[in-house]
């Protein structure tokens, strides 16, 4: 399960509905810049590095080998959900996930203050410095975090290295190396009891025909590969991320479900074409309470997008759709869609890969009537005003994969299950009029 826009599609509350029927969640990429909500029994539940599916006893939790772990955030985490009477006995570590130290924040944030208008608009979690060390060789992983011998050999030399850049690249105070030893070598106590072999358990479940969740963090177009860089995240978000992220192979997976809200939000900077800065982004914002999860930063709002619907289809070989945050939209006396981009005079379907013109092109809209009824009780399609019904069969119609859920409000029972989004059918084969004709 991916999210098929800017990141905060409703993740959270789609993986705690699909955990209901999953063995195990996993969540295989990115760190605490994400925020995933989950309302349960008017009770609110934000996770940002523990699988969504947590609030089910026997359903494994596993953190995965490609997310980032900054242990001090993860441990309040566990904390908080112990406090809130949740068990996490169920939740695991991999023990090859690369951890956050405080020089990645640090770092991260120092950067983002001298790009001054090339800034990204970071979380500020310094997760884009964990995976430059990554990719550079120069990690720490949970692995060095468990062994006190090692670790203080290891990060002896980084922290010095790390310092130089500190003091004499962003004039900041330079890290005591002691202390961040010693406080990491006590997280390191607080979490030995959860690490594991991550790869290995999930291919026990595999051969055991588990069912398996693989909860994505952020979104399609914050891929470092194939989203809108350089204003993404520094992991692959996408399906394939996933494969990479946990250790399995790609045949492993069955089926993608994307997450998409009935309209587009981002956080951060970048271009966003249906951007809407007047008095209904500003409803969208209001109505939808677009803030970060994680940096409470209020979120852009704009029209859906359907050429970056598509993109997301077909970057994630999407099976499926869950359209989120219908009611947001309940109000308004007609919305627009984006059908296509116009650039340089020209009409374009099709995501442009390249920065500038993406940065340039203008939405073709077209507009559909609003419904102004109330949909947060609505439990089945048929109980949808046929205006609502209408904009999202043009929404699956455009984007050619079929909704197999909508959510009408952030609570567990206000969802519309429209086909079965784990065993239902694959992805459908669609006639020249845009009529089901089967499936692939
Ligand atoms: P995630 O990062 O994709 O998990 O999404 P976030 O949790 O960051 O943001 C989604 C927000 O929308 C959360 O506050 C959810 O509780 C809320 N939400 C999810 N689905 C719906 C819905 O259908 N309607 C409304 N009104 N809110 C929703
Ligand atoms: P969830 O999982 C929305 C955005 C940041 C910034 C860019 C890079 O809740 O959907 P980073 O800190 O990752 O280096 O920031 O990515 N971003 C998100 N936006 N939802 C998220 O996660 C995000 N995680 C990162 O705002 O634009
Ligand atoms: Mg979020």
């Amino acid at each position: 399960m991916i999210g098929a826009q800017w990141g905060d599609e409703g993740k959270g509350k789609i993986t705690d509905l699909l955990s209901r029927s999953a063995d195990v969640v996993v969540r295989s990429q990115g760190g605490v810049n994400a925020g995933h909500t989950v309302v349960v029994a008017g009770q609110t539940f934000k996770l940002h590095l523990i699988p969504s599916g947590i609030l089910y006893p026997n359903t494994e939790c596993i953190i995965g080998s490609g997310t980032v772990i900054d242990p001090q955030v993860l441990i309040e985490e566990i904390e908080q959900l112990k406090a809130l009477g949740v068990t996490v006995d169920n939740l695991y570590i991999s023990q090859t996930a690369h951890i956050t130290m405080p020089y990645h924040r640090k770092i991260d944030q120092a950067s983002e203050e001298s790009r001054g208008e090339y800034k990204i608009g970071t979380t500020g979690r310094g997760i884009g410095p964990t995976y430059a060390d990554k990719s550079e060789r120069t990690g720490i992983r949970v692995l060095d975090l468990m062994n006190p011998e090692h670790l203080h050999k290891q990060l002896g030399w980084t922290i010095n290295y790390k310092n130089v850049i500190l003091e004499k690249l962003y004039n900041l105070p330079a890290l005591d190396s002691e202390k961040v030893i010693e406080d990491y070598l006590k997280y390191a106590e607080f979490l030995r009891p959860y690490v594991v072999d991550s790869s290995l358990k999930i291919y026990k479940a595999v051969q055991e025909k588990k069912n398996i969740l693989f909860e994505g963090a952020q979104g399609t177009l914050l891929d470092l590969d194939h989203g809108t860089y350089p204003y993404v995240t520094s992991s692959n978000p996408i399906a394939g991320g996933a494969c990479v992220g946990a250790g399995v192979g790609p045949t492993t997976i069955d089926r993608v479900i994307g997450v998409a809200k009935a309209y587009t939000t981002r956080v951060g900077e970048g271009p966003f074409p249906t951007e809407l800065n007047d008095s209904i982004g500003k409803q969208l914002g209001d109505l939808g309470a677009e803030f970060g999860t994680t940096t409470g930063r209020r979120r852009r709002c704009g029209w859906f997008d359907a050429v970056i619907g598509r993109y997301a289809v077909r970057i994630n070989g999407l099976d499926c759709l869950a359209i989120t945050k219908l009611d947001v939209l309940d109000e308004l006396e007609e919305i627009k869609v984006c059908v296509a981009y116009e650039i340089d005079g020209e009409t374009c379907y099709h995501f442009p890969t390249n920065a500038s013109q993406f940065a340039d092109c203008k939405p073709v809209y077209k507009t559909l009537p609003g419904w102004q009824k109330p949909t947060t009780s609505c439990r089945s399609l048929t109980d949808l005003p046929k205006e609502a019904l209408n904009y999202l069969k043009f929404m699956a119609e455009l984007m050619e994969v079929p909704i197999a859920i909508v959510s009408v409000g952030p609570s567990r029972d206000q969802t519309i299950i429209v086909e079965d989004p784990i065993h239902g059918p694959k992805r459908a084969l669609l006639d020249a009029d845009g009529i089901r004709v089967g499936e692939t």
